[in-house]
């Protein structure tokens, strides 16, 4: 993890915010390499996501809500945390991740007296100083706020989660968007949680980045999808809670999903999407993959069925979660119209339905962390993070081979004719040029353009290529589709231009 912090701040991914005035955990800020790859995988998953039916929509709630929001979603009462408190420091933990670090398995769901009981029998003492602990309490999570001034101040809360914003919307967006089923909104934003102990990184933050989906169907409607057919012999990863001690991974067909592990087809539908994008789009190598099944104890407090995505990741020992797919049944709904007095029954030809939600929910921070992980490779003379094309933060580095001769000109000049094509690109002249590769391995950039003397005779420039430094030339006029092509992975690299017998230089 060191090694990834490291990259992440020298080279301009994220790093912990106001750092100049010591910073506060939990709060990290997105440098300019981090936030071009955030925008890029949030584009994809809009892309990828909100294109999966017509009538799925994206929109900006506001992240300050009235506490009665949260009355009636049930955070002031279940957004809790078992904390327990060093008797000789005061240092706060979660009581669950005491444990699991002393017997290193999950306890999670586990109440604050089972905890409490846990922490007893095994003796279990403060991770700092090994003082004694007191008896396991409850943590809320919510940040509070006070809105306004004087008489009329009003309690309010920032939002634990972006879905809370959708579901104050919900019959406001049905009206507007014309009254069908089922309709999905998105909001791809910020969500805050006090969590008694932030760590490793963007992992675990107090205020974070959510990309969520939320679908409302007539819950009639659940034992079907009309598009199900096109993913029935589709092979799911699943390790199910019966397999909690092997950890093993079951390689499912989603029509057995549906079959033997009782799911229903609209669920077992968007699973396989949510495994398509990983697989498919960001493409994560399938062993590093899974869905893990959540016991009762285990699941969030609105969820009936919870599937967390997870990814193995090396640095930090294993696989974590980085997105859930969750049946929220009609638990917020019910909840809101409860305690505003607003109906949200809609009636759709002549039948009144109070909407189930089906929720897809990505942390877009602990995704960016994984790709960084997986990404990471540490080679003889180099360091090199090998992101997957769509995902790059810089799609192409260019550079004049010295910095004279007009080659500077020409670069710039190469600079300008790819300005208008959609790809990000990074221009640098100074050092080495094996220095310049380097600095580009580091920031992950897939190819590196460089304008020598043989562009200025023909019109050629040298393309490499950062995973296995191989050079071609390629026509100037024939750049940006070349470009293109190997970044969607449509065509082997030495098939883009004519391949260079690799030197065996430095600066390769
Ligand atoms: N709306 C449902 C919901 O918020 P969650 O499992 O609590 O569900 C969804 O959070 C995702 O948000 C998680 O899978 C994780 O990727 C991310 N997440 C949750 N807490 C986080 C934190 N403190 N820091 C960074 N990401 C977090």
């Amino acid at each position: 993890m060191a090694d990834i912090l490291d990259i992440a701040k020298r080279r301009g991914f994220f790093w912990q915010s106001s750092l100049i005035h010591g910073g506060i955990a939990g709060f990290y800020d997105y440098a300019h390499l981090g936030t071009a790859m955030k925008r890029k995988w949030e584009n994809l998953w809009r892309e990828f996501f909100i294109g999966l039916d017509e009538n799925f929509y994206e929109i900006e709630p506001s992240v300050v809500m009235p506490e009665n929001v949260f009355k009636a979603s049930g955070h002031l009462k279940h957004f809790v945390d078992p904390v327990v408190k060093c008797k000789k420091c005061g240092t706060p933990e979660r009581a669950d991740h005491i444990m699991e670090s002393f017997l290193g398995e999950s306890f999670e769901g586990l109440t604050a007296e089972e905890l409490t009981k846990l922490i007893k029998k095994h003796n279990v003492k403060c991770p700092k100083c090994k003082g004694s602990l007191e008896k396991a309490g409850v943590f809320n999570m919510l940040f509070p706020l006070n809105v306004g001034a004087g008489k009329s101040v009003a309690k309010a809360y920032l939002t634990g989660e972006t879905a809370q914003g959708v579901y104050v919307n919900f019959k406001l967006e049905f009206d507007a968007l014309r009254r069908k089923l089922p309709m999905g909104i998105a909001v791809i934003g910020k969500a805050f949680r006090n969590e008694i102990s932030p760590r490793n990184a963007i992992i675990r933050m107090r205020e974070f980045n959510q990309a969520e989906l939320q679908i409302f169907f007539d819950p009639d409607t659940i034992t079907e999808h009309p598009r199900f057919k096109e993913i029935q012999n589709y092979k799911l990863l699943i390790r199910p809670v019966k397999n909690k001690k092997s950890g093993k991974v079951n390689e499912i067909l989603c029509k057995d999903v549906v079959s033997k592990m009782k799911l229903p087809k609209f669920y077992v539908y968007y699973m396989a999407k949510a495994q398509q994008f990983y697989l498919d789009i960001l493409q994560i190598p399938k062993k590093k993959f899974r869905f893990r099944e959540l016991s009762e104890e285990e699941r969030a407090f609105y969820n009936k069925y919870h599937f967390d995505v997870e990814i193995d990741l090396d640095t930090l020992g294993g696989f974590r979660e980085v997105a859930g797919i969750h049946y929220r049944t009609d638990h917020d709904l019910k909840g809101h119209q409860e305690v505003s007095g607003e109906k949200m029954v809609v009636n759709l030809d002549g039948k009144n339905i109070l909407c189930h939600v089906l929720e897809l929910s990505f942390g877009v921070d602990r995704n960016i962390y994984a790709l960084m992980d997986i990404s990471f490779r540490e080679e003889k003379n180099r360091t090199v993070l090998s992101f997957p094309g769509p995902v790059t933060p810089i799609d192409v580095g260019i550079f004049p081979l010295v910095n004279k001769d007009r080659l500077p000109e020409k670069a710039l000049e190469i600079k300008n004719i790819l300005r208008g094509s959609g790809l990000s690109i990074f221009y640098d002249d100074s050092g080495s040029i094996g220095r310049r590769y380097r600095r580009m391995d580091e920031a992950g950039t897939g190819l590196c353009i460089t304008i020598d003397h043989q562009t200025l005779k023909d019109k050629t420039v040298t393309v490499r290529d950062r995973d296995t430094m191989k050079q071609i030339r390629v026509k100037i006029d024939k750049l940006e589709k070349a470009i293109k092509d190997l970044i969607g992975n449509d065509i082997k690299f030495e098939k883009a231009g004519k391949p260079i017998k690799p030197k065996t230089s430095k600066a390769s």
